[in-house]
Order: structure tokens, then sequence, then C-alpha cells
């Protein structure tokens, strides 16, 4: 059902884009608008800010900008919104993929940050860019890499050779980006440094990174239940180290994983990333739940460590929540979930062999 309405919204995109004047789009209720105004504070601003400024954690970027919003409505907006954009700190929110919120919820939000932006749409094609992609190459190695990483993969701006992106953004979106910028934002307009040939250069060397996105549906796992919080309930306290009374290393988590210790491991991210691969024995927390509801069943006495891929913002604002709550026995993992897979330690993956089963 979600698919197919996304995909009418796609078609009717693609005829206005023929024309060069784009329809007004609907305006939210008030009810929608108050809804949209709560889903925002609840799950975004942690990372992209009170005012949508962006670059709060996790360099993720500014949900106000002219040109985003120009450029990119609605889809560059629904889109990393629902489905996220894998490897990086954006989990999807759509419940489709294990996510909190509705279509309509998701549909209503990307309504909401486009009237807040308070710009009109521009119109694009979505013909691809032509250019020359070893050129490309070059201006990309010199002009954009200190930011955006040598493999696209982000630095301290966003994953431009990030697969789910680059499955999003038609060229002309990520052209826009590039001639403009993202006004307030270390993103400059490029047009007055580069020439026009050397942006459709590197328009198409970026979309040469594309490496097919296949948007699979998932097979969503049962969530645990809140009487398997503690894993090893026989085992021992792992009686950790903390570095500045909060941070446990990943070696120490490995350890104590593997010496079966008595423990809580939390999941603070958004849930649709638990799905996708997790700590094995962790619990989906994320940093958005109710954290009075949970303290009923929640024992003080086990150690709790929490870790999110921010790589730490989410885990601790949870771990805070909890420590005014009373619960002391409680740490962050330092190098969060990607750290802990780069240091090639286990996780719990939905694997194509998993959905096949
Ligand atoms: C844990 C931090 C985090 C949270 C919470 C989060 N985001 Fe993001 N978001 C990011 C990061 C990081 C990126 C950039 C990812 C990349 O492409 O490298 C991003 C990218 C995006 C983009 C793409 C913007 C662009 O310029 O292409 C949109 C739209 C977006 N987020 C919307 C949201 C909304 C709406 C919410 C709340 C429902 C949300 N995000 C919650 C971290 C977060
Ligand atoms: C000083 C750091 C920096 C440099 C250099 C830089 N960028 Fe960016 N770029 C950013 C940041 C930060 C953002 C996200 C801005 C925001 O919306 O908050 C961004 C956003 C973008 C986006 C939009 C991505 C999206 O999903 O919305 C594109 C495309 C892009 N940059 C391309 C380039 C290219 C091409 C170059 C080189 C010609 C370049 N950038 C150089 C920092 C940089």
């Amino acid at each position: 059902m979600g698919l197919i309405m996304l995909v009418g919204q796609i078609s009717l995109a693609a005829e206005n884009n023929e024309n060069d004047k784009l329809p007004p789009l609907r305006k939210l209720t008030q009810e929608q608008t108050k809804v949209a105004a709560a889903n925002y504070k609840k799950y975004c601003v942690l990372c992209h800010g009170e005012d949508r400024q962006g670059h709060v954690n996790d360099h993720a970027p500014s949900l106000r900008s002219k040109s985003l919003f120009e450029s990119g409505m609605p889809h560059a907006i629904l889109r990393p919104l629902s489905y996220g954009r894998k490897g990086t700190a954006m989990g999807g929110y759509l419940d489709e993929v294990g996510g909190p919120m509705t279509l309509d919820e998701v549909w209503d939000l990307t309504y909401w940050l486009y009237e807040k932006s308070g710009v009109e749409r521009v119109a694009l094609t979505t013909n691809p860019v032509h250019g020359d992609i070893d050129h490309g190459k070059v201006v990309y190695e010199k002009e954009c890499a200190s930011c955006h990483g040598v493999s696209g993969e982000g630095v301290t701006a966003p994953a431009l050779g990030n697969p789910s992106a680059l499955a999003h953004n038609s060229d002309e979106f990520i052209r826009y980006a590039i001639v403009n910028g993202r006004e307030n934002t270390p993103m400059i307009g490029w047009k007055e440094k580069l020439s026009a040939e050397d942006i459709d250069n590197v328009t198409a060397f970026i979309r040469s990174r594309a490496s097919g996105w296949v948007d699979d549906k998932p097979v969503l796992q049962q969530l645990p239940t809140r009487d398997q919080y503690v894993i090893n309930p026989a085992g021992e306290d792992p009686d950790f180290a903390l570095k500045d009374g909060i941070f446990v290393s990943s070696e120490d988590l490995l350890a104590a994983l593997q010496a079966r210790k008595k423990m809580i491991i939390f999941d603070t991210r958004v849930t649709s990333v638990w799905q996708v691969a997790h700590i094995e024995g962790s619990f989906p927390l994320p940093y958005y739940s109710d954290f009075n509801k949970i303290t009923k069943d929640l024992p003080k006495d086990v150690q709790i460590v929490a870790y999110c891929s921010c790589p730490r913002a989410a885990a601790e604002y949870t771990v805070e929540k909890l420590r005014k709550l009373g619960y002391r026995k409680t740490a962050v993992l330092y190098e969060g979930i990607f750290g802990w897979q780069f240091l090639g330690y286990p996780v719990t993956r939905r694997d194509i062999a998993d959905i096949v089963d």
C-alpha cells in the first residue's frame, strides 16, 4: 500500500517536471501541523536541531536550507526520512522498514518541513547530467574530498557516494546543490569557483559512484519483549572500568559478552536500523522512548550499556535520561556500532538468506 502511494507520487512529480511551473503543494491542516511538529521534536531534534539548522550531531544536514527545499521537494526529503541512508546515522522512520511513523506521518512531516522553509519549488528535470567523469574525479579530489571523503563516504558532510542517496537523488538535484550550495552551512555555492563544465563533470563523477541500490522489502524481526532485557541473567557483573565515568570500550564490551557477563545492552537508534544489524542480545530502546514507562521492568542493579551509530549522541542522551531516573550502572559504548563493526566485532544482521528463509 505504502509503496504504491509513493510510486503514484513519483510519476506525478515526473509529469510536473515537464512544465516549468510547479503547482502549489497541499497545505497541512491544523491537526496535521500539530502532529508533524511533535514528530519533528520527538524524532529529529537530536541531530538536526531545535530550529532545523542541522549539524547538531553527526553532521546531520540543515533541514531548512533554501536550495534543498527548492530542488528537493518532496522526494529528497521524504525518501531519506522514510528509508534512511544505509551506513550513515540517518535511519528510516517509516513503519514499513521498522520505523515508528506511518506513511501519512512521513508525508506530513515532509510538507511541514517545506512549509517551515518558506521557499518555492523550482522545476528540475530527472534528465541525466552529462560530463567527463575523469575530469570530475580530479575536481572532486581537489575541492570536495576534504569534507565529503575520498570515496564519498562523508567526513564532516553528507556521504555523496552513499548508494541510498544516489538512488534517491536526481542528477539535477545534485547539480543544483553544487551550484547553489546550502545556505548557512559549510557547503558554499560553487558557481563562482568552478566552470559550468566542471560542475557537470563533478556531478557526473558523483553519479558514477552509484552502485545500484535495490529497495528490498524487509522482513521484520519480532522485537524482543521487556522480560528479555537482561542477557546472561546467571552471569557475573562485568565490572567495567569506565572512561570519564561513562564510556566503555568495544574491546571491554566484547570481552564481557564472550565471558557471558550479566548485562543489558540498549540499541538507542531508530528501530528500523536495529532490524538491519545490531549487537547480539541488544534490546531496541530508541532515544525517543518514554523512559518513565520502561523503568517499571528495568532492574537498577544490572549493568546497562547503550550504543548508537552517532557514534554516541543518542546513547549519551539515553544514559543521561536513565541516570536522572536513578540508573547509576549505565555506560555508553565509546566507538558506537560502526566503530564496533569496523573493528570486526560481530553483529546480528538481516541477510538475504534470512529473507529467503
Ligand atoms: C541520529 C541522528 C539523526 C536523526 C535522529 C535524524 N537524522 Fe536525518 N540525517 C542524519 C545524517 C547524519 C544525515 C546525512 C546522511 C548522509 O547522507 O551522509 C541525515 C540526512 C537527512 C536528510 C537528507 C537531507 C539532505 O540534505 O540530503 C533528511 C531529509 C533527513 N535527514 C530528515 C530527518 C528527519 C525528518 C528526521 C526525524 C524524523 C531525522 N532526519 C532524524 C542524522 C539524523
Ligand atoms: C567545507 C566542506 C565542504 C566542501 C569543501 C564541499 N562540501 Fe558539499 N556539503 C558540505 C556540507 C556540510 C553539506 C551539507 C549541508 C547541509 O545541508 O547542512 C554539503 C552538501 C552537499 C551536497 C548536497 C547533498 C544532499 O544530499 O543534499 C552536495 C551534492 C555536495 N555537497 C557536493 C559537493 C561537491 C561536488 C563539492 C566540491 C566541488 C563539495 N560539496 C564541497 C560541505 C562541503
